[in-house]
Formats: structure tokens, sequence, C-alpha cells
């Protein structure tokens, strides 16, 4: 799911823009979706992603209670993401055999994730952490291990690019190129056209 190795993360304002969204990244060639729990919208946003496109892969962001997390199951979404790393949200995902992506900064961060099996990790907030050159001060004692980064926040096209040529990244997120005043707009071929380049500029990277 994260074969191109970029992940939308999506604040969605209006139930509405769940379909054209999903029709705009799928035309782009991007299978993979993370909608934030950050509105009311979210959740109906999921239920209509999954009814209409079972191809895409769907996940739920910003998930930052334990109790959610079956609803999650029961709606299809195979994937979780968290801002931070909480134990008791790791855990009921791990329960439900969902994939998570809880949030580190640090080395002790990346350590307590490691002591609870999770191997892909969230990188949050990539850009005013420190960026390109923190992650990689991290990769060092940690890239042998096969943990696997996706850094967010901040992130834009050509950041992008560099962050792709770091083999630990797994997958780059950002919500640049599903912006909620392009959906707003109705500006759908735009979010298709700005994900074909992002994608063109991690795979070229
Ligand atoms: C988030 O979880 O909010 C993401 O990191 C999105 O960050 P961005 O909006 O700066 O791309």
């Amino acid at each position: 799911m994260l074969e191109k190795r970029l992940l939308p993360i999506v604040v969605l304002d209006d139930e509405e823009h769940a379909e054209p969204l999903a029709e705009a990244l799928l035309a782009a060639g991007l299978d993979v979706i993370e909608l934030t729990l950050r509105t009311p919208a979210a959740m109906g946003g999921i239920r209509r992603i999954r009814e209409k496109f079972p191809q895409m892969h769907v996940g739920a962001g910003t998930v930052l209670d334990p109790e959610v997390v079956p609803q999650l199951a029961d709606l299809g979404v195979e994937f979780a993401v968290a801002p931070g790393l909480n134990a008791a949200v790791i855990q009921a995902a791990q329960r439900v055999g969902m994939q998570i992506f809880p949030g580190v900064t640090s080395p002790t961060e990346i350590e307590m994730a490691r002591a609870l099996g999770v191997e892909t990790l969230k990188f949050f907030p990539a850009e005013p952490l420190g960026g390109v050159t923190m992650l990689k001060a991290l990769i060092g004692p940690y890239g042998h291990t096969g943990i696997r980064f996706v850094p967010t926040g901040g992130i834009d096209a050509e950041k992008a690019s560099e962050y792709a040529k770091l083999d630990a990244v797994a997958a780059i997120g950002g919500s640049w190129f599903v912006k909620g005043s392009l959906m707003k707009e109705g500006r759908f071929d735009t979010i298709t056209e700005m994900t074909r380049e992002a994608i063109a500029r991690i795979a070229t990277a």
C-alpha cells in the first residue's frame, strides 16, 4: 500500500468531497489515503470511500483514543496513524490486526516503539524537528534494525524528493497535494496533477 511512497493526509471538511477525492487520487495512480479524525466528516468519508472504491487502501489519521480503533476496523480501515506514541492506541490496533504508524520525534520514542513491536513510524512534525538532517541522524543508529519512517509535517513536493532519497523512508506523508482549499474549490483535476507530480518526483529521487 506504500508502493508509491506517498501518503496523502486529508482533513475532510465535507463528506461529499470523499468520492471525488478518492477518484482524483486513483486517476493519478495512488491507491492509498489517510483521513484524519479531526473533523466530523472523517468517519462518513471513510465509509463512502470504502463502499465505492474497494481498491483503495484506507487509513485513519489522528487516532488519539484506543476506543475508536474497533469502530475503524469495522469500517474496513486498514491502517491507523497517530501523531504521538501512545501504547494504548498501539495495542488497540494490534488487537484487531490493524497496521499502525505512531508518531516519534526522538531516539527514546523510537526505542519505545520498537519495544511495542512497531516497525514503521511517523516522524512528526518532520520539518520543525529539523527535516531531512534530523531524520538522517535518527536513521544512523536505527536504520539497521529495519525501522522505517513516514516523515510528515511541513513537507512539499520539493522537500519530498529529499526525503525520498533515504532508504529508511517508507513513504512521505503530507497534505500539500490534497489541501482542503482545493477540494472546496472543486479543483480535483489539480489534485490529480499534483499527485502525479509528487509520485514522479519521489520515483526519480
Ligand atoms: C499531519 O498529521 O497533520 C500531517 O503531518 C500533515 O502535515 P502537513 O499538513 O504539514 O503536510
